[in-house]
């Protein structure tokens, strides 16, 4: 194994057992440097912020340092932008909540059939304003495979009109895999939007499936709102929410008690505080990535550099022996091409002659022991029930989701398996 496998392998006590976590879209393993971050503030400063008294001024600086780790991976330029909640489910429902003041009754919004965290609670709020709802829909991108479905930004631009209020979009989907162009996507969109005379259009982006990935930038996307939980990058189960100074400034109402005199800063957006240990684990996080780096730089770009060059090391495999199975059935729900638009989640169905249920292609992997890989709609429900032909929603797809701690020889085992499978 490479030095930077070896590097990485060694933050994660639960990689040891040689168990093989295939289910990172679901969640990842969390790096020891967050445990001991969390344990060491529970253990020793699990006081109450902002008093004068020395260990809250110890508490009050380290909960600090978590928003700004936060920061540092959004890449925002003030961690007064960065709000914290226990999920990034719920994080979206308060920014739908603190919107909702600011979106007129003739305007629209436009979402994606992806995960229900950036889908349900504009649907709620299109709903309670009684104002239209559009769907960016997907396209089939290879004509052999009716499931090869990607989204793509020319069926975007047609929806877009001077009534466009807010487009709320994946950057990598949790099913197909695919890292949509997050900055070509808002800067053709916003160009439109300025075309058609819009008064004022904005942009949220699930980053949830990305953030394990590749590096966020919200100032270079030009993103409004950005979300991601830390659950699923190497930590602890919070979600960090960015919002833009000047959305705050003049879209968002405060959703915190009435005394509190916060307008300009993410805090607006927390009904309640965060869980203050979690929030200082995160730093281990952007150490733990930081680690990743060649020896010595630190830097966070050379670290995911790093993680999507061994991404694709475990992609490629998995992808070519997938596609290499459709005369017996396999069907890539999702691009069938590889490359840096893609990270290794790969979801896919058995039909055909011979189908077999994607529950019993996990139930195999169950049965073998030492793999875990899910099936489901992994809550991008409209998406999975929108496949034609259609598909059991419950049943679904099988998903495969791998991250820079799987080696290549994990890869090979899960092909094995498959190939026991398929038989
Ligand atoms: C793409 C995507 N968005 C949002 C979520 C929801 O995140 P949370 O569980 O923090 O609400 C998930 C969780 O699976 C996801 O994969």
């Amino acid at each position: 194994m490479t030095s930077f496998i070896n590097t990485a392998r060694s933050h994660f006590p639960s990689l040891e057992s040689g168990y093989i976590f295939a289910d990172n879209a679901g969640g990842s393993q969390c790096a020891r440097d967050v445990v001991d971050k969390l344990s060491d503030y529970l253990l020793r400063t699990n006081v109450q912020l902002g008093a004068d008294y020395s260990v809250s001024v110890t508490s009050t600086r380290r909960v600090a340092e978590g928003v700004q780790a936060a920061a540092t991976l959004f890449n925002a330029g003030s961690p007064d932008e960065v709000a914290f909640a226990s999920s990034s489910t719920m994080n979206m429902e308060n920014l739908a909540r603190a919107l909702e003041g600011d979106v007129l009754s003739d305007e629209e919004i436009i979402v994606t059939g992806e995960h229900e965290a950036n889908v349900g609670p504009w649907k709620k709020l299109a709903h309670r304003k009684s104002i239209q709802l559009k769907y960016w829909r997907p396209r089939i991108s290879s004509p052999n495979n009716p499931y090869s479905i990607v989204l793509d930004v020319e069926d975007l631009l047609p929806l877009i009109t001077s009534k466009t209020r807010l487009v709320a979009f994946t950057a990598c989907s949790n099913i197909l895999g695919s890292i949509v162009p997050v900055k070509d996507v808002i800067k053709a969109t916003r160009a439109k939007a300025t075309k058609e005379g819009v008064r004022k259009i904005e942009f949220s982006v699930d980053c949830v499936a990305y953030a394990p990935h590749r590096r966020i930038d919200v100032q270079d996307w030009d993103v409004d709102y950005a979300v991601f939980s830390f659950y699923k990058v190497y930590g602890p189960h919070i979600s960090a929410l960015y919002a833009r100074a000047a959305s705050l400034h003049s879209s968002l109402s405060p959703l915190t008690h009435h005394f509190l005199r916060v307008v300009d800063v993410s805090y607006k957006l927390n009904p309640g505080g965060p869980g203050y240990e979690t929030v200082y684990a995160v730093t281990g996080v952007l150490d733990y990535l930081r680690a990743l780096a060649p020896t010595g730089t630190d830097d966070l770009d050379a670290a995911f550099a790093a993680i999507a060059a061994h991404e694709q090391a475990l992609l490629d495999p998995l992808l070519a022996y997938l596609r290499q199975r459709e005369p017996r059935g396999v069907r890539i729900v999702g691009s069938e091409e590889g490359g840096l638009a893609r990270a290794p989640t790969l979801s896919f169905v058995v039909v055909g002659e011979r189908p077999i249920k994607s529950k019993d292609v996990v139930k195999a992997f169950d049965d073998k022991g030492g793999v875990g890989i899910r099936y489901g709609h992994f809550y991008a429900h409209t998406l999975v029930d929108e496949l034609e032909p259609k598909l059991d929603i419950d049943d679904a797809v099988v998903r495969i989701s791998l991250v820079h701690y799987n080696t290549v020889e994990e890869v090979t085992r899960i092909i094995e398996i498959l190939d026991e499978v398929l038989a």
